[in-house]
Formats: C-alpha cells, sequence, structure tokens
C-alpha cells in the first residue's frame, strides 16, 4: 500500500484515534495525535503540559501556537517522511492555514481529509462509556458538551475549507469498529 498524508476529522468520540491506529497500522505510517501529544505533556509536567492541562480539563482549545509547533516539529521528522495520518489537528482555520505552510516548506501535500461523521447523542454515549473504563480528564459530561460546541465552533468550518480543495472524503462513523474501517478503506482506496 502507498504512503498517504492524511487529516482526520470528526467531532469528540467519533472514532478518530480508533480509525487513526488502524489506519497507521494498514498502510506503515505514524499516527500523530495532538491529544496524545498534550496529554503525555501534562503527564510529564512539561511547560507545555503546564500551560495545557486546564484548558483541556475545561474542554477548550490549547493556544493555536503551541499546538501548530509541537505538530510542525513532528511532521518534519524523518519517521513522517513515509506519510502520516493526522488525528486532532488542525482545528481551527489558523491551524489548517499553518499546516497548508509547514507541508509547502516540506513538499508534502496532503492526499485527503478523511471525515468521520457521527451523531451528538451517540458521540456523547461513546465517551461516557469511556469515561467509566478510563477516566480520561475531559470525559466528564459537561466537558463533552463544551468540546462538541467548540469542535462546532472551531473545527466543523473545516469541512468546508478541505472541500474547496476538493481533498474532503466524508465517511458515516455509526456501526461497529470494524465496519467503519471498512468503509474508509474504500473510500481511501
Ligand atoms: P483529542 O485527544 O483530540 O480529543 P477529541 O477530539 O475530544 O476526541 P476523542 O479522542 O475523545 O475522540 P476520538 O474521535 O479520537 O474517538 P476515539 O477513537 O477515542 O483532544 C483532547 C483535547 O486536547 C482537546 O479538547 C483540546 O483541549 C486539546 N487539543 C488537541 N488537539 C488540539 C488542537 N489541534 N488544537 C487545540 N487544542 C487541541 O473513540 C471514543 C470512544 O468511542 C472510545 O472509547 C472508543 O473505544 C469508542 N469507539 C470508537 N469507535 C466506536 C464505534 N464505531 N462504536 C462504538 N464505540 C466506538
Ligand atoms: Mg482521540
Amino acid at each position: 500500500m502507498s504512503a498517504m498524508r492524511i487529516v482526520l476529522l470528526g467531532a469528540p468520540g467519533a472514532g478518530k484515534g480508533t480509525q487513526a491506529q488502524l489506519i497507521a497500522k494498514a498502510r506503515e505510517i505514524p499516527h500523530v495525535s495532538t491529544g496524545d501529544m498534550l496529554r503525555a505533556a501534562v503527564a510529564a509536567e512539561t511547560p507545555v503540559g503546564k500551560r495545557a492541562q486546564a484548558i483541556m480539563e475545561a474542554g477548550q482549545l490549547v493556544g493555536d501556537d503551541i499546538v501548530i509547533e509541537i505538530t510542525r516539529q513532528r511532521l518534519a521528522g524523518d519517521e513522517c517522511k513515509k506519510g502520516f495520518i493526522l488525528d486532532g489537528f488542525p482545528r481551527t482555520r489558523a491551524q489548517a492555514l499553518a499546516l497548508d505552510a509547514i507541508l509547502m516548506e516540506l513538499s508534502a501535500p496532503l492526499d485527503c481529509c478523511l471525515a468521520i461523521c457521527v451523531e451528538t447523542e451517540e458521540v456523547v454515549k461513546r465517551l461516557l462509556k469511556r469515561a467509566e473504563i478510563e477516566g480520561r480528564a475531559d470525559d466528564r459530561e459537561e466537558t463533552i458538551r463544551e468540546r462538541l460546541s467548540v469542535y462546532e465552533a472551531e473545527t466543523a468550518p473545516l469541512l468546508d475549507f478541505y472541500r474547496d480543495k476538493s481533498l474532503l472524503l466524508e465517511v458515516p462513523g455509526e456501526g461497529i469498529v470494524e465496519q467503519v474501517g471498512l468503509r474508509i478503506e474504500e473510500a481511501l482506496g
């Protein structure tokens, strides 16, 4: 299978992380998750982690400057030369423009933006279930609702951003993980 550069979009709980892992394995490309990188920074109590912790626990977005910089460093690394799947970035128009600039500098254009679409009540259900199992700090119901409203305001407009570039592939995210995975493989071709 050929190396690819993919952006994964979708609401909190849509299954970005779950599907990104499957795609990364199948295509032998790194899974680049800004959420995972930020949670690691929080756990390690780095300066970035200290700035991000309270923002993440409130369900708000960490500042563009921080997130763009950690993503830039990761994408410029050797590991991403064979392609990548970006999960959770970009989340704002400023991040999307910054990504374009980073990839232009690396002469590494995106192949597609894959959007996983799931109804609000289904994602809330999934995240409340995960809260019982994993206890992620931002999986409290109030914070989940805040993350969803931030998604609608800041990130959902990026669907049009990528549609206008003819890069958008939309995939229904309901059904079991394997079913969604098959739809994605079909869409990626
Ligand atoms: P991030 O870590 O990106 O979280 P999120 O977008 O809120 O999404 P989740 O990770 O909760 O959901 P997911 O879509 O990955 O779904 P998953 O596969 O886990 O960001 C967290 C925070 O970090 C942000 O709020 C922000 O503060 C900060 N941040 C990160 N990136 C940033 C950026 N670029 N700019 C600014 N701030 C940033 O699945 C969810 C659950 O459902 C799991 O339990 C899973 O097992 C289950 N599940 C998955 N698929 C299915 C299925 N088909 N059926 C049933 N259950 C399923
Ligand atoms: Mg995730």
